[in-house]
């Protein structure tokens, strides 16, 4: 099985951005307990980061045929991307969409997301952890491609 972590723009500051929400752990070190993850259920891993919305749209293109499952926190994206929810049903790869704070919780204006209705599953506001419990679900629970 094939799983691609993707993080959309600022989450390269995971651990020193805004620490009262986001918390003090990485995004290397998000990546590597991820890796361990996938690896401990067999499973292959890439990661992902970009301020990007087009290198986005490029890196979920590139997983067509290829990967299994993404596990993305599309960042601000989340809350303006018609062209990053296109890629990911153009691609037909199942996904989860992960956000590290509650964005229930927060200005109004997070509370939409052009990906939720899409999504195989959502995790939100468990912190980093949550990263741990997407790679985890995907690594079990979702099919593997015909290849
Ligand atoms: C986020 C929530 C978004 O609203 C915000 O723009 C982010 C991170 C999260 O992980 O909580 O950049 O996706």
């Amino acid at each position: 099985k094939s799983i691609l972590l993707i993080n959309g723009p600022n989450l390269n500051l995971l651990g020193t951005r805004e620490p009262h929400i986001y918390g003090s752990t990485t995004l290397s070190d998000v990546e590597a307990d991820a890796r361990t993850i996938a690896a401990k259920h067999g499973a292959s891993f890439d990661a992902f980061q970009s301020n990007h919305e087009g290198a986005i749209v490029d890196r979920i293109q590139a997983a067509r045929g290829k990967v299994d499952g993404i596990v993305i926190n599309p960042g601000a994206y989340t809350h303006t991307s018609v062209a990053i929810r296109d890629a990911l049903l153009g691609v037909g790869i199942p996904f989860i969409e992960l956000h590290v704070s509650n964005v229930h919780a927060r200005e109004p204006w997070r509370h939409h997301s052009y990906f939720s209705d899409k999504a195989a599953g959502i995790i939100v506001g468990l912190g980093v952890y949550g990263y741990k419990v997407a790679i985890e679900h995907v690594a079990v629970n979702f099919k593997e491609l015909e290849k």
